[in-house]
């Protein structure tokens, strides 16, 4: 495997050959607990019923037909997806970075009709949007801009976030503001709501579109559909794409308002964008996920893991903060040693940054097994 596929990623030498529910087992029949669910994709859990047999049903009607023409499921998902998140149109597209490259796109056409110049985009400091050269541009972390990429998108400006001072810089030349809801890639890091309001404001007063990248907090991943419900704001522009159609590959850009009439026929297009299966298992996912049962368990299941963990009052633990079941842990030492280690004794976790350990569990995660990989997680950690 290793000599076949590109190693970009440094995969881990466990091979996994199924799963159920939050749990994951591998080729000699070691069991594992997930507190990764595919870095919040599997947001079902492994092998739902509802999603298995929403892809079943989907692959025996017709798998993919274009954009060419539209699909029933695509007519019923689209209005159900508009519905839930208040917006007015979609763009459908594969993935995270995806979606972002067509909600830049779309400010960048955007700030062009008000003039030629409006064209900066402004993101934050820690920042993760994805890894094309333009989202890599937006994404506020130096370690994702090393010299042998370059040249990069120019025209991206980082801010700090929660700093009040810093939205007198961002005038009349930008043309979009973006931020994540929490940021996820760099540390689990939240956002005030009081600011986050400010910065909107802000957006509003210079005409600049202000775009939340939900990629990795939306769908309910923090206790809400989308985290900038909870923020109190009302973007431009959500991009949305991991938990959206459970594991399959699917991004969505929505807009409304200002944002609706930008793109026009021919301006931006995916091949495999809006494809009848991934929009089947969407419309499953958002049937599943879109409950007040849902929500109610996401934050509680979130509580539970974010109190037992500080009731412990380890001093390798520095904090533990997050929404939903969105959650990091900064320790005192690398974390990555801990991400293996944890794997070792059957839990899967991952990292965000270099201290930070960060859970992304499965919406439908037992208390069960919440207590079970944490046991693994306190061992780990105390050994
Ligand atoms: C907030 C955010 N935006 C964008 C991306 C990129 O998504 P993808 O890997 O699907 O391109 C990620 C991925 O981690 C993300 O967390």
């Amino acid at each position: 495997m290793k000599e076949r596929v590109a190693n970009n990623y440094g995969s881990f030498p466990v091979v996994f050959t199924k799963g159920k529910g939050a749990q994951l087992r591998d080729i000699h029949g070691k069991e594992y607990i997930d507190f990764v669910s595919g870095i919040g994709v599997n947001c079902l859990g492994h092998n739902h019923p509802a999603l298995v047999t929403a892809i079943q049903k989907q692959v025996e009607k017709q798998i993919h037909i274009s954009n060419y023409y539209i699909s029933d499921v695509g007519v019923s998902y689209t209005d159900a997806l508009l519905k839930a998140t208040e917006m007015e149109g979609v763009f459908y597209c594969n993935s995270g970075a995806e979606a972002n490259e067509a909600a830049i796109k779309l400010a960048r056409k955007y700030g062009f009709g008000i003039q030629a110049q409006k064209k900066t985009i402004v993101t934050l400091k820690q920042s993760f949007h994805g890894r094309t050269l333009t989202t890599l541009s937006a994404t506020g972390q130096e370690k994702f801009h090393p010299e042998s990429f370059a040249p990069y998108t120019p025209d991206f400006k980082h801010m700090k976030a929660n700093d009040y001072a810093a939205l007198d810089f961002i005038d009349a030349s930008v043309c979009a503001i973006m931020i994540e809801a929490v940021q996820g890639e760099g540390g689990v890091n939240l956002i005030d709501a009081d600011w986050a309001q400010a910065l909107e404001k802000k957006a509003r007063e210079v005409d600049a579109l202000f775009i939340v990248d939900e990629v990795q907090t939306g769908m309910m991943r923090t206790g809400s559909l989308l985290a900038s419900t909870t923020l109190g704001i009302n973007p431009d522009i959500i991009t949305l794409a991991k938990g959206i159609a459970g594991g399959v590959p699917m991004g969505a850009c929505l807009f409304r308002g200002r944002a609706s009439d930008v793109f026009v026929a021919g301006d931006h297009q995916s091949t495999f964008g809006g494809n009848p299966l991934a929009l089947a298992a969407a419309k499953a996912v958002l049937k599943e996920i879109n409950t007040e049962c849902m929500q109610n368990h996401v934050i509680k299941m979130g509580e539970k893991i974010q109190n037992t963990i500080r009731s412990w009052n380890l001093d390798i633990i520095q904090e533990v903060r997050g929404r939903g079941l969105m959650i990091g842990i900064d320790i005192n030492f690398e974390a990555a040693p801990f991400q293996k280690a944890c794997l070792d004794n059957g839990l899967c976790v991952t990292t965000a940054g270099l201290k930070t350990l960060r859970f992304l569990p499965p919406l439908i995660i037992s208390e069960a097994e919440i207590e079970t990989g944490l046991a693994i997680f306190r061992e780990v950690l105390t050994a």
